[in-house]
């Protein structure tokens, strides 16, 4: 089966558990904010200079930060007012979560976010140019925790070099997880990776104290106590 038909299978069997709380589609207006990936032309062979995401903004020229599973929004609508000279596009595959943050960053007029419904890896791998991405950010990743599926988890070894072929030099991918065994997963393969170099974490410019994002996910486990862990990779030139 085609991963995309997959992971729709497998998403509209957790979806209304997930997505209970949140207002129903018809109270929420994405209009200007939210794009679709099923709604662009087909993808071609490799990404071209029409299919860039940059283009859906104001000024496409600023720099472009790209988040991989935005959730609800969080991150992307506190982080942006803090550095609206950046353009931020946020990718969610669950459709609800897509349309609940773009609606979110519509209402607080962000002229610098970008909300797309969409897997991400496919559409970074099909539509997003060479050294376009400022900075990419993966935080609370699914952990996929059983071992049948971890060809699911975002970072692969052949993920990590379509990344570093779209992150501009010197650019930089940001992972924070709570979760053990998804941390070791990114070490091994950040460990044979030659492509980046590994730096500490600093905490976003929009997280409170104590905070390494200030994400829904992470606000939501502090509580519990959990144990937050969280890596730089800089793409070497
Ligand atoms: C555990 S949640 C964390 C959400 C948010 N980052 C936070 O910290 O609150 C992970 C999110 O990533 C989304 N996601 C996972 N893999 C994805 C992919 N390949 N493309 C787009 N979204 C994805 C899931 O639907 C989910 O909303």
């Amino acid at each position: 089966m085609p991963r995309r038909l997959r992971f729709d299978a497998i998403l509209a069997k957790l979806k209304p558990a997930m997505t209970r709380s949140l207002p129903s589609a018809s109270r929420l207006d994405v209009s200007g904010y939210g794009y679709q990936a099923e709604e662009l032309p087909p993808a071609g062979e490799a990404p071209r200079p029409e299919d860039d995401p940059r283009l859906w903004f104001d000024d496409p020229n600023r720099p472009f930060e790209l988040e991989i599973g935005s959730g609800k929004g969080t991150f992307l609508v506190q982080e942006a007012p803090h550095r609206p000279e950046h353009n931020f596009l946020g990718i969610e595959w669950m459709m609800a979560f897509w349309r609940y943050a773009a609606d979110r960053a519509r209402r607080r007029g962000l002229q610098n976010v970008r909300m797309l419904h969409a897997d991400a890896v496919e559409f970074v791998r099909q539509r997003v140019a060479n050294e376009s991405i400022h900075t990419f950010h993966l935080y609370f990743s699914d952990p996929w925790p059983k071992s049948r599926h971890h060809r699911r988890r975002v970072v692969q070894d052949s993920t990590l070099t379509e990344f570093h072929r779209v992150i501009e030099p010197g650019g930089t991918l940001r992972i924070v997880t709570d979760h053990d065994e998804l941390w070791s997963w990114y070490e091994e393969h950040v460990d044979r990776c030659t492509l980046f170099e590994r730096e500490p974490y600093e905490p976003c410019v929009s997280a409170k104290p104590g905070e390494l994002v200030g994400s829904n996910f992470e606000r939501k486990f502090i509580p519990e106590g959990r144990h937050f862990r969280g890596m730089t990779l800089r793409r070497k030139a």
